[in-house]
């Protein structure tokens, strides 16, 4: 008996020795980093493009990227980030040359936008946006409004702060997320006329499906239809408070999802973060007053071909 208590005494101090050296390992290795693929791409930036741009960074980047303290693309702490990813502070991408990305070429851009590369080598972990799905228009129109005279992306040299991932982070970054392939056909736009495939394009590519369906952890950004529970609902990002809120059910099913809603109950809440009756829609959910009415109206039709999944969600914070 006593032998065999020894023994595991023994087995059990190898398992920590192991686990320590691991983490010692993993923690000095830090994010991984990948070869970055050379490629070409010199955007070319025309008025009606830097507009699209514009639209479509205050969807997808303005609400990670806005400083409060200077009203620019300064970059700030992330305070809707979980803890256990560590301390996430999103990037300067005004153009100062020191801080922000005014020294970084289209090419490098363009490469971090779809693969999460960044110029360095170094992952962008998963709380950075990937595009992989966008067209290359729409992706060279954010880069044009990136580098237009825009005031919110003008050179301010406000320093930011390097993100200090966890253990677990970083753990991840070796071992679950992995960078995305780099296209190697041009992904062109949908054709505007077909609301259908409109839809379905803003609503994987405004990232309303990674945040709709069941978890962030078994999303598929490739082919977003894959994601588990596509779009029923039940993720739980975090507001800035950190508390969860839970995402609302949008497939069609009449009883828990959007099955019974109207187009123009639909439009309102995505619109102006209106429901009728009852308080507004919250953070992390903004209101999409960019998108015109064709556009919402677009996603609503996709939406309603889906396949409906009976969940129910109840609207966090409201007992
Ligand atoms: C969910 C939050 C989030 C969103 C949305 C987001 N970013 Fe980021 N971004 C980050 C964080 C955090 C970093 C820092 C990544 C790191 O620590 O490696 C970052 C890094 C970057 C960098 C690298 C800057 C550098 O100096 O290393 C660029 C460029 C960038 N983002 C551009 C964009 C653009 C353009 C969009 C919109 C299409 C966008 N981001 C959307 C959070 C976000
Ligand atoms: C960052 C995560 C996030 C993204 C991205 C997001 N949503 Fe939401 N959405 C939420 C959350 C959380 C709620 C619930 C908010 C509340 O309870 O106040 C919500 C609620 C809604 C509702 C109200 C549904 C109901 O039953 O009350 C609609 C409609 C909606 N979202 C549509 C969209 C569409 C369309 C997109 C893409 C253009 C989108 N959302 C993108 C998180 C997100």
């Amino acid at each position: 008996m006593k032998k065999a208590l020894k023994i595991s005494g023994i087995v059990l101090s190898i398992i920590i020795i192991i686990a320590i050296i691991g983490a010692v390992y993993i923690n000095s290795k830090g994010i991984p980093s990948y070869p970055v693929e050379k490629i070409e791409y010199k955007i070319y930036s025309t008025p009606s493009g830097i507009e699209r741009g514009k639209k479509l960074a205050m969807m997808l980047c303005v609400n990670c990227h806005s400083d409060p303290k200077t009203g620019k693309l300064t970059g700030t702490q992330m305070l809707d980030a979980p803890t256990e990813f560590g301390k996430i502070f999103s990037a300067n991408i005004t153009q100062d040359k020191t801080y922000g990305i005014g020294d970084w070429t289209d090419a490098e851009l363009m490469y971090l936008l779809r693969t999460g590369i960044k110029r360095d080598g170094k992952y962008a972990p998963p709380y950075m946006a990937k595009l992989p799905n966008m067209a290359d228009e729409d992706i060279e129109a954010i880069i044009a409004f990136l580098r237009s005279d825009d005031p919110i992306v003008a050179a301010d040299a406000t320093e930011d702060f390097p993100t200090e991932p966890s253990l677990l982070t970083k753990f991840l970054c070796m071992v679950a997320f992995k960078p995305l392939p780099m296209p190697t056909q041009e992904i062109i736009l949908p054709d505007t006329t077909d609301k259908i495939a409109l839809g379905k394009y803003l609503s994987h590519n405004l990232e309303c499906f990674s945040c709709h369906s069941s978890d962030f952890k078994t999303n598929n950004f490739l082919t977003p239809e894959l994601s588990e529970g596509y779009f029923g609902g039940g993720n739980k990002p975090l507001n800035r408070k950190g508390e969860v809120m839970l995402t609302a059910n949008l497939t069609p099913d009449m009883e828990t999802g959007i099955g019974s809603w109207s187009e123009a109950k639909f439009i309102k809440a995505l619109k102006y973060g209106i429901k009728e009756g009852e308080e507004a829609l919250r953070y992390p959910m903004v209101p999409y007053p960019m998108l015109s009415d064709a556009e919402a109206r677009a996603i609503y039709e996709y939406l309603k071909t889906i396949p409906p999944i009976n969940n129910k969600v109840e609207r966090s914070g409201m007992e």
